[in-house]
């Protein structure tokens, strides 16, 4: 794309999308949100509120959760881009989108994709092999609003996640150690 935006224009727009090179065309003043869901049929990325306040259209950016309602496409333009599209592989849920299932925290499923965005963000920055508490997880919900409430699963499966992740990472910590103190 050409360094020059120019209004009423279509720029040519090239990104990776969930580990995909994609292009597609966009006029400067076209959100993210719709062109990923209008230009690039993303339609996982729901849109909500349109100015930043409900969290529903909430994407990563190289690898940083954003708001794709307050992004412009044309900015996305060369950089990577992670929608919940990207957490199932080979037909298989990511341990978030299970643990959601298992502990019924879909709710209507509106504010879903955002959120779980907004957790593999999260819980990615978290030191490894540690499990927050249940005040950081509900603080960090708290960029999300969500009309359906009951966020009481969404705290259960998201601490349940981090758990999980932590047994595994003291597991293979242990598991090097050993080979170590044999070698
Ligand atoms: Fe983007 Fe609400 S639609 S924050
Ligand atoms: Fe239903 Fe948020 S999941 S409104």
């Amino acid at each position: 794309m050409s360094s020059l935006i120019q209004r009423d224009t279509l720029h040519e727009i090239q990104l990776v999308l969930n580990g995909r090179a994609r292009r597609g065309r966009a006029e400067p003043r076209l959100l993210l949100s719709d062109f990923l869901r209008d230009e690039l049929g993303a339609t996982g990325t729901h849109v909500g509120c349109e100015h930043g306040v409900c969290g529903a259209c909430t994407v990563r950016i190289d690898g940083v959760a954003q708001r794709a309602c307050l992004t412009f496409a044309v900015q996305v333009d060369g950089r990577t881009v992670e929608t919940v599209e990207g957490l199932a592989s080979d037909g298989l849920l990511g341990d978030l989108q299970a643990a959601f299932k298992r502990h019924h925290a879909l709710q209507c499923g509106f504010c879903t994709a955002g959120i779980l965005m907004s957790c593999v963000d999260w819980l990615g920055r978290l030191p490894l092999g540690s499990v927050p508490d249940e005040r950081a997880v509900r603080e960090m919900l708290s960029g999300h609003l969500c009309r359906c409430t009951g966020y009481t699963p969404l705290v259960a499966a998201i601490l349940d996640v981090a758990r999980n992740r932590a047994v595994a990472f003291h597991a293979a910590a242990a598991s090097v150690s050993t080979e170590v103190s044999r070698a």
